[in-house]
């Protein structure tokens, strides 16, 4: 029973009465090491166990670099229902999960598809019964398991589903930032802490009994393991320094000293078989013993260490730590030949992906063999669409390298993964080191195109500019492929950083550049003239008309964030149906690629070209027939989701008709007059589009009415 977190516990009923109730509902419950996060874990897993199916899963450290292994555990129960999925989904899972059938459809896993089928699956999970998912030590979720989830949780809405997390503070903190709802705990109080030292340790005199709880600082797991660690035979822990309380400055540290002093008392195989479950990548009995074996022990030499209370050899044949910190202390107790010793063996008895980590630990300088099979694994990574490890791999494999053409090589390419990923401050941080390494100018240009996309990306445009201009600079007339490609987006962002007098700047930078280029070069060029020349009258954007065309026949060779504006292009050339179609076009190949971060440039432009066409958008859906959810459960449809289903809005089906036609006016009740006039002002038909500046300054189109049991769609 716990004790001292009946607010916590109430929470925690209410979120599950919520997902009773058919709305679901998820909560990261956060906190120190020790503070009792499982704990209340447990207790909903009591709770609801009875009516609710009840799965878990748990981080792993080790694993936190194998893309998916966690997804794998929490979705393979539900794999059988992957061909009621589209087609699409399904692929990329199979893909992510390494079972892909890449002669079939050709699509890698993607991330954006994982995190759709995640959403459409775990619902499958329990098709009869409301499914409380928990998801413990959440920060060593491997990330694309992390992300997935994370997409596919902040989307759940009238499921039976409850998603309880239990993640630990620190610098990398699980879904910070995320927008769920957190719980965080703090120390028992004093009473509460009292019962629990009276309920692990009898008759403990009261004087030692009020120093461990003091040491404890109402930390649970100090509570009880300091407590079972004091001798008080004679009182005198009241006045002397506790052992654990000499060098170990917090209750967590101190519970970790408590660890170490029992992992010294074990004999020397039972330390080495510790530092194996410690070291391996897998808490499964088959994936440690073959190390163990090579290492010439024996798994009856865990005994000594599971009568000391320290793991567990559970009967599903998993080697447990009993808590986290305990392999902490296992880790922090090892020298380097042990750790080397454990991790040749592990290298040895481990798959091509999970060994080449361990071969990693053993190097103890540069190593071109293993930095190339390093280099391998990261590309593996990014076949199943894992861009993040992706990243750590290439990383690895650049720290391993010899030379430094090849170090800056691997870094640049792991400075564009971690863009791909949406770490945007690793990928600057890399693409930085690139810099400093190397004068290649293909690879400066490479780590120039992941510095622009951060700084574009996070909101510098002028920045952006500046560094994409600086790598176009380094890599034309010789290279001008990517030269171009960064004069596109250079010049793009220059647009993007406004009138300002540091534009002219740039735009004099574009000018100079894109004249020493030859006339021919192709459409990329003529759009980086004609944007710039634009400048000054935008709204004489219709000599662009033929460049838009060209730059978008050959739009699978340019840079994604050029590729994504051609429709807001053909948009201020007046052509509205090419918007559309290129916008569409964009959308869709984002979609598949996984470029879920650069999605909202073509969804943007895709509905401005809608509401100018007076013809919206219609979703996309799955067919019925494949779906079993939607038989099974209420989901709010895709219509109720869209703008279209507002009463009153321009998009509705009621005032939905071209409205350059003249035959139907946006909804007097939804549309201010200055809105009105100004929208029809900006949409003559044939006529290069403009934002209508009045519109612009007063937006005052009211916000839709929502109706009543529909979900919030504002
Ligand atoms: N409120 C409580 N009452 C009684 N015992 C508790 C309470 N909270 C936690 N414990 C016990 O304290 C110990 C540590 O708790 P727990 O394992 O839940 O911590 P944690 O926050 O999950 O730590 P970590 O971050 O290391 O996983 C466990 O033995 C647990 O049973
Ligand atoms: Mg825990």
């Amino acid at each position: 029973m716990l004790l001292g977190r009946g607010d916590e516990q109430a929470v925690i009923d209410a979120l599950l009465d919520e997902a009773r109730a058919g709305r679901a509902r998820s909560l990261v419950v956060r906190g120190e090491a020790g503070i009792g996060k499982s704990a209340l874990l447990g207790y909903a897993a009591e709770r609801a166990g009875g009516d609710f199916h009840v799965m878990h899963v748990t981080g792993v450290e080790s694993e936190a670099e194998l893309p998916y292994a966690s997804l794998h555990l929490i979705l393979g129960p539900a794999l059988g229902a992957l061909d009621l999925l589209p087609i699409l989904q399904a692929d990329a899972l199979r893909n992510a999960f390494g079972q892909g059938r890449t002669g079939g459809t050709g699509h890698s896993a993607d991330r954006f598809l994982v995190g759709l089928a995640c959403l459409s699956l775990l619902p499958e999970l329990s098709p009869r019964r409301p499914l409380l998912c928990l998801a413990d030590d959440a920060q060593w979720l491997d990330q694309a398991s992390a992300d997935a989830l994370l997409f596919a949780v902040r989307r759940l809405q009238t499921e039976q589903i409850a998603v309880l997390f239990a993640a630990r503070d620190g610098e990398h903190a699980f879904a910070h930032g995320a927008g769920l709802a957190e719980l965080p705990l703090t120390g028992l109080d004093r009473e509460a802490a009292e019962q629990l030292v009276a309920r692990n340790r009898h008759g403990l005199a009261l004087a030692v009994r009020d120093r461990v709880v003091e040491e404890s600082d109402g930390n649970p797991l100090a509570l009880i393991e300091l407590s079972r660690q004091v001798d008080d035979d004679s009182g005198l822990g009241a006045f002397l320094p506790l052992p654990f309380s000499l060098t170990a400055p917090t209750p967590v540290s101190r519970v970790q000293a408590a660890f170490q002093e029992r992992i010294r008392a074990l004999d020397t195989a039972a330390q080495r078989c510790l530092l194996v479950a410690a070291l391996a990548d897998s808490e499964d009995y088959g994936a440690i013993a073959p190390a163990v074996a090579a290492l010439g022990l024996r798994m009856i030499d865990f005994a000594p260490a599971e009568q000391a209370g320290l793991l567990r050899l559970t009967p599903d044949g998993t080697v447990r730590f009993r808590h986290p910190l305990v392999r902490s202390a296992v880790l922090a107790l090892a020298d380097v030949k042990h750790r080397m010793e454990v991790h040749q063996a592990l290298a040895a008895t481990l798959d091509a992906d999970a060994a080449v980590w361990h071969l990693a630990a053993t190097a103890v300088g540069p190593d071109d063999a293993i930095a190339t099979a390093m280099e391998d694994t990261a590309r593996r990574a990014g076949e199943r669409a894992a861009p993040a490890i992706k990243s750590a791999a290439f990383e690895r494999a650049a720290d391993l390298s010899a030379g430094s053409a090849s170090k800056a090589r691997r870094l640049a390419e792991a400075a564009t993964a971690a863009l791909d990923a949406g770490h945007l401050p690793r990928a600057r941080d890399l693409a930085v080191r690139v810099a400093r390494l190397t004068d290649d100018p293909m690879v400066l240009a490479r780590a120039a195109a992941v510095h622009g996309g951060v700084e574009f990306e996070t909101g510098v445009p002028h920045d952006a500019a500046r560094i994409y201009l600086d790598g176009a600079e380094q890599s034309l007339p010789e290279d001008l492929q990517t030269g171009l490609a960064l004069l596109g987006s250079g010049t793009l962002a220059a647009w993007y950083s406004g009138a300002r007098p540091e534009q002219d700047v740039l735009a004099e930078r574009v000018r100079v550049l894109s004249a020493g280029l030859p006339d021919g070069s192709g459409p990329l060029l003529d759009f980086c003239r004609g944007l710039m020349a634009l400048r000054a009258e935008p709204w004489r954007a219709g000599p662009l008309a033929g460049t838009v065309d060209a730059l978008e026949a050959g739009a699978g060779s340019v840079v994604p964030a050029v590729r994504g504006s051609i429709s807001g292009l053909f948009l201020m050339t007046g052509d509205r149906e090419a918007a559309l179609r290129s916008a569409r076009a964009v959308e869709s190949d984002f979609r598949r690629k996984g470029m879920a971060g650069l999605l909202v440039q073509p969804l943007l432009l895709s509905a401005m070209a809608s509401m100018h066409l007076g013809t919206p958008r219609t979703r996309r859906r799955p067919r019925r027939r494949r779906c079993a959810w939607r038989r099974r459960r209420t989901r709010p449809s895709a219509s109720a989701m869209s703008p279209r289903s507002w009463p009153g809005s321009p998009l509705s089906p009621e005032t939905s008709r071209p409205v350059s036609s003249g035959a139907a006016k946006p909804s007097p009740s939804r549309w201010t007059a200055t809105g009105r006039r100004s929208w029809a002002s900006s949409t003559t038909p044939g006529r290069p589009w403009r934002w209508p500046a009045d519109v612009l300054r007063k937006p005052r189109i009211s916000t839709p009415r929502r109706r009543p049991g529909r979900p919030d769609t504002a």
